[in-house]
């Protein structure tokens, strides 16, 4: 959200540093002054402040950044340069209030960055006004299209995964003019303190590692349904090197992480930058052959053949040494 966080960034090595959203809406603005987060642990804890760990799940409100417009291009524009310089492209992102508002806010940011994020998939479009969050494929096509015709640089779109066919949404975001798509944000939360109220004492958006499994779902049904020529980013849930390996499996060209990074700080990125070149260069293939591999070994249900002796066999085992229901 600031100059200097988007060049620390840049510095630890990312491949690419997604910026902070901003839309037109002044609500969606004064919105981080009402921002707060909840680290959460396997056995649903929140930490103490300031002793969060990687694995944690991430309940929270936030806002976007508190700017004009003006001089958030100011940001973008050093942070470009700084990049440019680093081969590190650093993209400006949108998130959705008014489509046209959008537009426009898009149109302006192409004048600095190489690429834009369009997210319409914002975990707080239902408690915040000034944010939506698109579930409709038809929805989805309209926002898009107005705002690729007012951008001339590559538009990546970024879905929620809160809707029943993501798969479609993305086709819609592609036919409307997408040159990647992004999978999927963050979920709607709540928690219960059991003193009465609740973590945050509101609902908030949620992520943790719990969430990867079904971030990859859809990354490796869009991979499937999209071909490998639409380049997928894949978002929500990564905390380690083999947790971005396991989005490129899914069939994701590049991986977006934050959670991560605010726990461990800029390092985090190197870290998994190595951690996965690292795996990927000790293989035949490179990251083409890697990128979508696991579908290989995944088959749909009706094509798997019936195992000689089930696997469901020993939940049905009563014996003495069992528990004796
Ligand atoms: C504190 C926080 C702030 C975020 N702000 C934005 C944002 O401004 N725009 C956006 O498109 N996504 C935003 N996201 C979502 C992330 O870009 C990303 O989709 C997701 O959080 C990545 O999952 P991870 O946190 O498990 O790495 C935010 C996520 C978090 C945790």
């Amino acid at each position: 959200m600031t100059r200097e966080g988007l060049t620390a960034c840049i510095d630890a090595g990312a491949g690419a540093v997604v910026a902070k959203s901003v839309n037109e809406s002044a609500a969606a603005r004064r919105q981080l002054d009402i921002a707060d987060y909840a680290f959460v642990s396997g056995d649903r804890q929140v930490r103490p402040a300031g002793s969060a760990r990687r694995d944690d799940g991430l309940l929270n409100r936030s806002g976007l950044a508190q700017v004009d417009l003006d001089d958030w291009l100011g940001v973008l524009a050093a942070a470009v340069e700084h990049g440019a310089a680093r081969r590190c492209p650093v993209i400006g992102s949108i998130t959705l209030g008014d489509a046209t508002a959008a537009a426009r806010i898009g149109h302006a940011m192409a004048g600095v960055v190489p690429a834009v994020e369009l997210n319409i998939g914002a975990p707080h479009g239902r408690e915040a006004r000034a944010v939506r969050q698109l579930t409709e494929a038809d929805a989805v096509h309209d926002a898009v299209r107005l705002v690729r015709a007012t951008v001339d640089v590559p538009l990546f779109v970024k879905l929620p995964g809160q809707a029943s066919d993501v798969v479609a949404l993305a086709h819609a975001a592609r036919s409307a003019g997408a040159d990647a798509v992004g999978l999927v944000g963050r979920y709607p939360g709540f928690l219960p303190d059991l003193d009465g109220g609740a973590v945050l004492g509101s609902w908030g958006a949620w992520g943790s590692p719990a969430c990867l499994p079904m971030s990859l779902y859809w990354v490796s049904k869009a991979r499937l349904a999209l071909g490998a020529d639409v380049p997928l980013i894949g978002t929500n849930g990564a905390r380690t090197a083999t947790d971005v390996l396991r989005f490129l499996a899914s069939g994701a060209r590049a991986v977006e992480v934050v959670t991560a990074l605010w726990v461990e700080g800029p390092a985090v990125l190197a870290e998994l930058v190595a951690g996965a070149g690292a795996y990927l260069a000790a293989r035949d293939g490179g990251v083409d052959g890697f990128v979508g591999s696991a579908l290989a070994g995944a088959r749909e249900y009706a094509d798997i053949p019936p195992a000689r002796s089930p696997a469901w066999l020993p939940y049905l085992a009563c014996g003495p040494e069992s528990s004796g229901r």
